[in-house]
């Protein structure tokens, strides 16, 4: 593909409101420094820096994704160590969120995407350089009905990383 400058680009599920003042509450709860609440994402494949004619063919891609909406019970939070992050996931990941990503995945292919080799493991960061991992069930698990994903850009500022939805496309 032609050079040029690039964007850093990722697919993800972008919570509702609701869904995520809930999960915004949590990541202040056990973090001293949480991720930003308009940060807070599910990345569903990470493309990296891609250039305009690469975002081009991936927003083609994404259109023709067809998967089922589901609602994602986040019950658990966890923590890797190496990473040094502390994240909020599920115990049961659903059918269709699995679907979601291979048909993603399946997509993208024709894009110059390939796939992470580790299997998927869907989280949302909560904090970063975390001192100590967590493992914890949640009592009261965020029920959250998941109805579209979003192609979105990790831009650099001052005051440290931001995300912008750059497109959204419905599931079922
Ligand atoms: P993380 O929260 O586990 O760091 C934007 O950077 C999003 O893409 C984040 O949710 C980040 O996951 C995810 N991501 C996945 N692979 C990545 C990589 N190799 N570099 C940076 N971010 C990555």
């Amino acid at each position: 593909m032609s050079g040029g400058p690039t964007r850093r680009l990722f697919f993800a599920l972008w919570p509702d409101d609701a869904t995520r003042r809930r999960i915004a509450a949590l990541a202040r709860e056990i973090a001293p420094q949480p991720v930003p609440a308009a940060n807070l994402h599910l990345t569903l494949a990470f493309l990296g820096p891609r250039t305009a004619a690469e975002l081009d063919c991936l927003q083609a891609a994404a259109g023709e994704v067809r998967a089922e909406p589901f609602e994602l019970e986040l019950d658990f939070l966890g923590g890797w160590a190496r990473k040094r992050i502390q994240w909020l996931g599920t115990s049961h990941i659903p059918a269709a969120l699995t679907a979601l990503v291979a048909a993603l995945n399946a997509a993208l292919a024709g894009c110059g995407y390939e796939p992470e080799s580790r299997p998927y493991a869907p989280h949302i960061t909560l904090s970063r350089k975390a001192r100590q991992p967590v493992s914890r069930r949640l009592e009261a698990p965020v029920r959250w009905p998941v109805g579209d994903f979003v192609l979105a850009e990790s831009v650099a500022t001052d005051g440290g990383v931001r995300y912008e939805v750059l497109a959204r496309w419905p599931l079922g």
